[in-house]
C-alpha cells in the first residue's frame, strides 16, 4: 500500500473527470442513477482509443484472432447452459431498518446508513435479513407479452457471444485452433455493491477474447496471454511498480477455471482487478453442445483427431482500464510559482493530440492557427482554442492530456514558424509550419514513458 502514498485520490480524477467533461453521473438533472455514468466528448474519445489499442494489439498485430459483435439480447438457454441462471448469484443481506443492501461476503467493509457510519449490524435498530443468494443479471421480456416465457436477460458478460458463435467462426474464418474470437461491447451486472467511480458500475463495457487451444497447449497458451496482457498495460504507459500478476488460490477460482490470474492496478483505493485471466478448459464448448445438441468440436483433417479445444480467456474491462490509465497519468507540478494539473497520457491514449493555440486574438494570429488546424486534422486529432488568456488555454489542455500545443504569434508571419510545446517536459522550439503534419506524427509515434515512473 506504501506505494500510493503522495498520489492521487480518487476524487481527484473524478473531480477533473466532471471539470473537462470525461464523464458525468448519469441523469443527472433527475438527481442521478446511482453508479451509471454518462460518457463526454472526451471521455469517449479516451475510452475509444483505450479500446481501439486494445483491438490493435488482440486482432490487428497477430493473425489468429478475428473480431465478432454479438447481440446483447441471447436466448436464455443460454444463461442455463453457461451457469448464470443457477449461479451468477452473491449472497444479499437486506436492513429492515435503514433498507440499505450488503453483501454477506463483505460485510466488513461495509457502511451502515446511520450516522456516525459504523458497520452494518452494529446499532442496536440494525435489522438485518438471513443471506440469500441474489441474481445479478438483468431481466427483461422480449416482445409485447409479459410472461415467462418471454423473459430474456442483459448479457452479464460478452463471453457468452463467443462461445455460441463457435461454429460460425470455425466455417467462415477458416481458422483451426489455436485461434482466438475478439469481442467489445456492454455488458450488465445487477451489482450489490457498486462503487468506486466507474470501477465498478451496473452498466460497463468488456473487452474479452476467448482463445481456442488444443488441450495439450491450454497451459502455454494461458502463460503466453498472461505475458501479452502484462505487456499491453506496460507499453500503454502503466507504471510498472503500480502492476501485478495475481494468481487465484483454489477457493477463488470459479467453477469453470483451472488456473486464473487477475492484472491487478493500484489504484487509491488499494490494489484492484483490472482484468481476469482465465484457463476455462472444455467447459464453455461442452455445455453449449449439450444444451444446444450442436457438436461444438475441432476435426482435424490432417491428423483424424477430433476433440472440444480448450479455452483461455482474457477478459478486461474498458472502463475499468480507462481509469487506471487516468490515475496512472493525474499529476500535479509546480511551474513558475503555479500548481499544474496534467494528465501524462502515452499519446496514442490522449483524446487531443495537438492544439493549435494563436497567442492572441488579433494581428491575423486566429486566422492563421485556424487555417494550420483545418490542414493537420485531417491526419491528427487537433483541436483549436482561441478563447482567454494562453495561459489558461494551456492549463485546459494540460488536464485533458494533450501531449503537443502549436502556438501562433508574431513571428509566424515573419518567418513562417510556430512555437512547439511539448506536455510532460514543458520544452519549447520553434519549428517551420511546413512540413508540421509531419514532424507531429514523427514526434507522437516515438516510444513514450511516464515522466512519473523515475
Ligand atoms: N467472462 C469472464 C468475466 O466476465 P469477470 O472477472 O467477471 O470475468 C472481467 O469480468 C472484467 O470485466 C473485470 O476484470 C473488470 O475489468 C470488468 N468488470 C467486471 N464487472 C464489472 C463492473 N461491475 N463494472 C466495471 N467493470 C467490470
Amino acid at each position: 500500500m506504501d506505494a500510493t502514498a503522495g498520489e492521487v485520490t480518487l476524487d481527484e480524477v473524478v473531480a477533473l473527470c466532471k471539470r473537462r467533461g470525461f464523464v458525468f453521473q448519469s441523469s443527472e438533472i433527475y438527481g442521478g442513477l446511482a453508479s451509471t455514468y454518462d460518457y463526454g466528448h472526451y471521455g469517449v474519445l479516451l475510452k475509444n482509443n483505450v479500446k481501439a489499442e486494445w483491438w490493435r494489439a488482440v486482432v490487428q498485430e497477430r493473425d489468429d484472432v478475428v473480431a465478432l459483435d454479438a447481440a446483447i439480447l441471447m436466448h436464455p438457454r443460454t444463461w442455463e447452459a453457461s451457469g448464470h441462471l443457477d449461479g451468477f448469484t452473491d449472497p444479499l443481506i437486506d436492513c429492515r431498518a435503514c433498507n440499505l443492501r450488503f453483501r454477506a461476503d463483505d460485510l466488513e467493509d461495509a457502511n451502515c446508513g446511520k450516522k456516525p457510519s459504523k458497520r452494518p449490524g452494529e446499532y442496536s435498530e440494525c435489522d438485518l435479513t438471513d443471506p440469500r443468494q441474489f441474481n445479478l443479471m438483468f431481466e427483461t421480456q422480449m416482445g409485447p407479452v409479459k410472461d415467462d416465457a418471454a423473459t430474456v436477460y442483459l448479457r452479464p458478460e460478452t463471453a457468452q457471444g463467443i462461445f455460441v458463435n463457435f461454429k460460425n467462426v470455425l466455417q467462415f474464418a477458416r481458422k483451426k485452433p489455436p485461434f482466438g474470437i475478439a469481442q467489445v461491447g456492454k455488458a450488465f451486472r445487477n451489482e450489490i455493491t457498486p462503487g468506486n467511480f466507474v470501477f465498478r458500475t451496473r452498466e460497463f463495457e468488456q473487452m474479452e477474447v476467448e482463445f481456442f487451444v488444443p488441450p495439450d497447449e491450454a497451459a502455454e497458451w494461458h502463460k503466453r496471454w498472461l505475458a501479452d496482457r502484462m505487456r499491453w498495460y506496460v507499453e500503454l504507459g502503466i507504471r510498472t511498480d503500480r502492476l501485478r500478476l495475481r494468481e487465484h488460490g483454489a477457493d477463488e477460482l470459479s467453477h469453470y477455471s483451472s488456473a486464473t490470474s487477475d492484472v491487478e492496478y493500484l489504484f487509491p483505493m488499494g490494489w484492484m482487478e483490472l482484468e481476469g485471466i482465465a484457463n476455462r478448459g472444455d467447459f464453455d464448448l461442452s455445455r453449449h453442445a449439450e444444451f444446444s445438441g450442436e457438436k461444438l468440436e475441432y476435426f482435424d483433417q490432417g491428423s483424424g483427431e477430433r476433440y472440444v479445444p480448450h479455452v483461455i480467456e482474457p477478459s478486461a474491462g474498458a472502463d475499468r482500464a480507462m481509469l487506471a490509465f487516468l490515475v496512472d497519468a493525474y499529476d500535479t507540478e509546480e511551474v513558475e510559482g503555479r500548481k499544474r494539473t496534467v494528465l501524462r497520457l502515452h499519446p496514442r491514449l490522449a483524446p487531443v493530440k495537438v492544439a493549435v493555440l494563436p497567442l492572441v486574438s488579433k494581428e491575423g494570429m486566429p486566422e492563421r492557427a485556424r487555417a494550420i488546424y483545418e490542414e493537420l486534422r485531417a491526419r491528427i486529432p487537433a483541436e483549436f482554442d482561441e478563447g482567454g488568456s494562453i495561459g489558461k488555454r494551456y492549463r485546459r489542455q494540460d488536464e485533458i492530456g494533450t501531449p503537443i500545443g502549436i502556438t501562433i504569434d508574431g513571428q509566424t508571419a515573419e518567418d513562417d514558424t510556430v512555437t512547439l510545446r511539448d506536455r510532460d517536459s514543458l520544452e519549447q522550439i520553434r519549428t517551420p509550419v511546413q512540413g508540421l503534419a509531419d514532424e507531429l506524427t514523427e514526434r507522437l509515434q516515438r516510444p513514450w514513458q511516464s515522466p512519473k515512473s523515475s
